[in-house]
């Protein structure tokens, strides 16, 4: 099968997609034919060995997929072969065919395609329990969402602006507001060129927001902190700015504000029942319409043009591989 390969640890440059032996999946597992397959941010650090966990040389790239159950590995009772699945994976999803262990399958929302679906529950997930398991955000709230028009982001506003909260969206620059104002954020701030703490002090009348949910880290967080109202609560969930802040305390202390984290892959561990209630409300959003904002899609072939949109910054929502292209799709 083909496989997107990364040989030596570096920029998305250096990954090629070469032909490897179909993988068998073992006890417990499962092989799935690889429709589509997401880009995300740590497939990036991944790839250039500055993820958290590193991944032995040599591996092929991707962690989120979606296809269809190909075959069940010994003790595997289901999904039956021909079900349509997502999942993620530490790496191997950029592939012709992934095997992973049966229970990191999730069934595909009724309605989303598999473009869709593979751009789908890394993001809105993240997006859904940062808002609303952890942050506690109600309807009517105003929620700043940094970084707005990247995946995680541009799911924040989504999902928050259907469970009718009121969305302040902040990024780098005028065109990337506007995506955010598309999915219904009702005002933005372009943090490079304004003062993000002045600005959403203004924009929420005075009081500061209830709600931020941070996904970029860096010099923003801070500001964003100093802007939220005595009680409001602060949801860090990554670093893409790659500098992790350090938050003076104090600041914490006098406003009683709630600052908290939340992981995906661990919340699915520690809290299944919150994870399956995230399932339950995200499924409903979909079937009422609800669909990730997917900006390109590529062929497997452009898969280091796919990961460089995510790593130069200039991806807008989602970028997705489609095993079944062989050429690269703008969206509208
Ligand atoms: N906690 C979890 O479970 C979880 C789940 C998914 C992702 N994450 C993390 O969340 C972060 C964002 O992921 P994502 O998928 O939304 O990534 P993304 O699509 O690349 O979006 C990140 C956004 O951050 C902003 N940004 C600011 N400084 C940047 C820089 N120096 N380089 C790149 N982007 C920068 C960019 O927007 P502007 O240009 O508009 O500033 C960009 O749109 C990553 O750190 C990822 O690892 C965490």
């Amino acid at each position: 099968m083909k496989a997107a390969r990364c040989t030596t640890y570096g920029p998305p440059g250096g990954i090629v997609v070469a032909e490897v032996e179909d993988p068998e999946p073992g006890p417990g597992e499962v092989l799935v034919r690889v429709h589509a397959a997401a880009v995300n941010y740590p497939d990036v650090l991944i790839a250039a060995n500055r993820y958290q966990v590193s991944a032995p040389l040599p591996f092929t790239c991707g962690s989120e997929f979606a296809g269809v159950v190909a075959a069940l590995g010994p003790g595997v009772s289901g999904p039956a072969v021909g079900t349509p699945v997502s999942g993620g994976v530490f790496t191997g999803a950029f592939a012709e065919q992934v095997v992973v262990p049966a229970g990191a399958l999730r069934p595909v929302p009724a309605g989303l395609d598999m473009v869709h679906a593979a751009a789908f529950h890394v993001t809105y997930g993240t997006a859904y329990h940062s808002l609303v398991t952890v942050g506690a955000g109600a309807a009517g709230e105003w929620v700043v969402v940094l970084g707005a028009a990247g995946g995680v982001g541009s799911a924040t506003v989504d999902v928050a602006t259907r469970l009718s909260m009121r969305v302040v969206a902040a990024a780098s620059s005028e065109e990337r507001l506007a995506v955010a104002r598309t999915l219904g954020a009702e005002a933005g701030i372009d943090y490079v060129r304004e003062n993000l703490k002045l600005r959403i002090r203004e924009l929420t009348g005075g009081t500061g927001a209830d709600v931020v949910i941070d996904p970029v880290g860096g010099d923003h967080a801070e500001a964003a902190l100093r802007a939220l109202r005595w009680g409001g609560r602060f949801v860090t969930v990554g670093f893409a700015d790659g500098r992790i802040p350090r938050i003076p305390l104090n600041l914490v202390l006098l406003k009683n504000v709630v600052l908290r984290g939340f992981e995906a892959r661990s919340l699915r561990k520690y809290s299944p029942d919150a994870a399956a209630a995230g399932d339950a409300a995200l499924a409903r959003l979909v079937a009422d319409g609800m669909r990730p904002l997917v900006s390109r899609v590529h062929p497997l072939a452009d898969v280091a043009t796919a990961l460089a949109g995510v790593a130069e910054r200039r991806a807008t929502g989602k970028i997705v591989i489609d095993m079944e292209k062989g050429e690269m799709e703008e969206a509208a």
